[in-house]
């Protein structure tokens, strides 16, 4: 007996140190090695040379290389002052897009249904910052991808008020393939639901007035058009593009905007017959040297996928036909699921415009505490920002940090690249901070962003109402 006694507690130690063990093993199966050299965002060493990004053909999918846009906005001066900046307007996206959302919930509608809501997409080129070339009237334009918005436009001469561009303005005076588009036309009436702006007629019947607003003063005004557009060697005729002759923002010397959006005017419906209403994308990170792609059509033998495509259903939404939704129903950080109320309510969308994945309360804390139960033992450092979770960690050449695994409805689990967990707030790494961010209300919506998309082959079937995922290591050869 007296020797029970004492096995008792020895037994009890030993469960625990096998526990522990256990949690070791675990803990080392479900992290990744992050090295801080290699990793961190680049300052460019070189002045960036914006050459028209490629294309090509292959399977029956057409495939635009895309690249981050610092691959072509010139030298930072500032590179600390850029980052927090970048955060600002990525920030003011977010909340244009809460108060759009919410104004259009049903019986919570404060606003009359005329009154013009303008369009969100928070065109800060700094916060909207992938782009590819297409071609309007055989002219390279090189273009921001948006997933958020559904009109494409680019800048037309002659011009009253135009931001200076890298190619030059299309002039659809010297086009014989534009044609423009009336105003007493179904299209031009369709803007409304495109852009929250109905359609205006010019001086004259023949010209249809559109606006798009994103929200932070940023805006294009102009008038629709057709023209025959090439997304590499493949074109689609009579394509409905928005011509500004007043633009303003901060474009940064692209000549304007793709807008991938769900409505019909945007490019993938207007497409729908030629690629079926698919297209996918692979965002590179941002060192200048680092490519993407761009895909449209359903050819998914293009992919580069090494894991399978796991699809999840879109959730409808009558009411905002612009945006993705999708069902978030789960989490998980070096393999343990976080348990919170805020998932499974269909309100997450997925948009390539917006950077910082945005959580609701109740999940980012789960997540918060979990990731530092795991993260522990590094210094931490101020908040950055919306980013509260940060550290130093300038005495370190590698860390493990533990994975990050989304659950959508059907999908297994999305591995979250390891380049897509922390923002350098500082370049010498004193400042390194978990790259995801509270919402301020459980009712908000929450944005998967595109710092936690990349490295991933994200699919779009608007079609079958799909969007699935695979891992993938980007590059457009
Ligand atoms: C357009 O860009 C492609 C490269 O994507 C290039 O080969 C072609 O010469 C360019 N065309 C014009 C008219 O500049
Ligand atoms: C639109 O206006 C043009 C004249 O500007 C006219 O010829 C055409 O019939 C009108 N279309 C509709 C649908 O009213
Ligand atoms: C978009 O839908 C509206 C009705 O919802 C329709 O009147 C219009 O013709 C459509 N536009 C295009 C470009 O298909
Ligand atoms: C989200 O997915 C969960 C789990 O499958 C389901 O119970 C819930 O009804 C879904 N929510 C919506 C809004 O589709
Ligand atoms: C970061 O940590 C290093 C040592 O690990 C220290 O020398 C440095 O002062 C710290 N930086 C800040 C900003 O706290």
């Amino acid at each position: 007996m007296a020797e029970a006694k004492h096995l008792l507690p020895l037994m009890f130690s030993l469960l625990l140190l096998f526990n522990i063990g256990i949690e070791e093993v675990q803990c080392l199966k479900e992290k990744k090695v992050f090295s801080l050299q290699k990793l961190q965002w680049r300052k460019l060493s070189h002045t960036p040379t914006c050459h028209p990004q490629k294309s090509r053909r292959e399977k029956g999918a057409i495939i635009l290389e895309m690249k981050h846009h610092d691959s072509c906005s010139g030298q930072t001066k500032n590179w600390d002052e850029e980052v927090q900046s970048r955060l600002i307007s990525d920030n003011s996206r977010v909340q244009f897009l809460q108060s759009k959302i919410k104004k259009q919930v049903p019986g919570k509608i404060a606003y009359k249904s005329d009154t013009q809501i303008p369009l969100y997409s928070g065109v800060k080129l700094l916060t909207l910052n992938y782009i590819v070339t297409l071609q309007l009237g055989r002219r390279n334009m090189t273009v921001i991808v948006d997933t958020g918005s559904d009109v494409t436009w680019v800048q037309c001469a002659p011009c009253k008020f135009c931001y200076s561009q890298q190619d030059p303005l299309l002039n659809p005076g010297l086009s014989r393939s534009y044609k423009s588009v009336l105003c007493n036309s179904s299209t031009c009436q369709s803007l409304q639901a495109a852009t929250g702006f109905s359609g205006v007629c010019g001086t004259d019947q023949k010209t249809c007035n559109y606006m798009v607003s994103y929200g932070d003063g940023s805006y294009t005004r102009g008038e629709l058009g057709r023209e025959r557009l090439y997304l590499g060697k493949t074109y689609v005729n009579d394509f409905i593009f928005g011509c500004g002759r007043n633009n303003k923002g901060l474009f940064g010397g692209a000549s304007g905007l793709m807008g991938l959006g769900r409505s019909n005017l945007s490019l993938i419906s207007q497409t729908i017959k030629k690629f079926d209403g698919v297209f996918s994308y692979c965002l590179p990170s941002t060192n200048a040297d680092s490519s993407g792609s761009l895909t449209f059509g359903r050819g998914s033998s293009v992919y580069k996928n090494f894991t399978p495509i796991s699809y999840t259903n879109m959730v409808p939404n009558p009411q905002l036909s612009t945006f993705y939704f999708l069902n978030l129903t789960g989490i998980s950080i070096g393999g343990v699921a976080i348990q919170a109320p805020g998932f499974a309510k269909g309100r997450t969308l997925i948009d390539s415009g917006t950077v910082i994945t945005r959580l609701v309360p109740s999940v980012y804390n789960a997540l918060k505490t979990e990731f530092l139960k795991q993260f522990s033992g590094y210094p931490p450092a101020p908040s950055y920002s919306i980013l509260d979770t940060c550290f130093n960690l300038t005495a370190y050449e590698e860390v493990n940090i533990p994975t990050l695994k989304l659950q959508f409805e059907d999908v297994v689990g999305v591995n979250v690249d390891v380049n897509g967990m922390f923002y350098f707030a500082k370049t010498d790494a004193s400042q390194v901070c978990l790259a995801l961010a509270s919402l301020s209300s459980e009712d908000d919506i929450g944005i998967i962003g595109n710092f936690q998309q990349r490295n991933l082959r994200v699919v779009y079937d608007t079609k079958k109402s799909k969007v699935g995922f695979a891992e993938e290591t980007c590059s457009y050869t």
